[in-house]
């Protein structure tokens, strides 16, 4: 039986996946909205004084660019035991269509599998959601947790996001208003499609065989 599989990062696991990976592609789901409604007490935050962190919000219609791995079968329960431990603050597994566009041939194939994305749904402990974005900003501002501080973990998602070629507008209006510098123009050579509330491209670095570190920090 072929037990590889694919794991789908749109939050901290685009910079920082962390674990063993055969492959990284910039890839997509459909239906799907990334937005800052998850609190985080064990990440970016503490108890009491959460901070917030990306999930996944329905959205017919919406598309949302993240980075997709391959993870053999020889690491695939190692990495899901240790995704589960990382993600383990209101996140669980759910299995979702991933399109995944492949390095530079991003326009012409594209094709679709299934893929692991860790969800943060309504109904976990930690959930917090819809709030207006300076709200949002204010919170992020102010916390601060054992993986570092909440403003990190939004301009991080926000370059991860720019340099792949991908343009979330919930994402880059939040690292607007925590301080990041002003967006560079995306190059319409390689747009090809919305994003999660606004346009994307389609990005970049082909197929890589990449390690990633061991690291539990989100
Ligand atoms: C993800 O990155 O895919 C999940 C949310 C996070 O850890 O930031």
């Amino acid at each position: 039986m072929d037990r590889e599989a694919w794991i789908f990062g749109y939050g901290s696991l685009i910079w920082r996946p962390a674990f063993r990976f055969e492959r990284m592609v910039p890839g997509y789901i459909t239906g799907w909205a990334r937005r800052f409604w998850q609190g985080s007490t064990d990440h970016r935050g503490v108890p009491g004084a959460p901070g917030r962190v990306v999930t996944l919000i329905p959205s017919p219609g919406a598309l949302c660019w993240g980075m997709a791995y391959r993870v053999g079968e020889a690491e695939l329960d190692e990495v899901l035991r240790a995704l589960d431990h990382r993600e383990k603050g209101g996140y669980a597994r759910h299995d979702v269509p991933l399109h995944l566009a492949d390095g530079a041939a991003v326009r012409a194939e594209i094709t679709a599998r299934s893929a692991i994305v860790y969800l943060a749904t309504p109904d976990n402990p930690d959930y917090l959601g819809a709030a207006p974005l300076p709200e949002i900003a204010a919170q992020v501002l102010a916390s601060h947790g054992p993986s570092g501080s909440n403003v990190e973990y939004v301009l991080r998602l926000a370059d991860a996001l720019m340099a792949m070629g991908a343009h979330d507008e919930h994402v880059t209006e939040l690292a607007a208003l925590v301080g990041h510098r002003a967006p560079r123009p995306v190059d319409p050579r390689t747009t090809v499609g919305p994003s999660c509330g606004g346009r994307a491209a389609g990005a970049a670095d082909g197929p890589s065989t990449e390690l990633g570190a061991r690291s539990t920090s989100s």
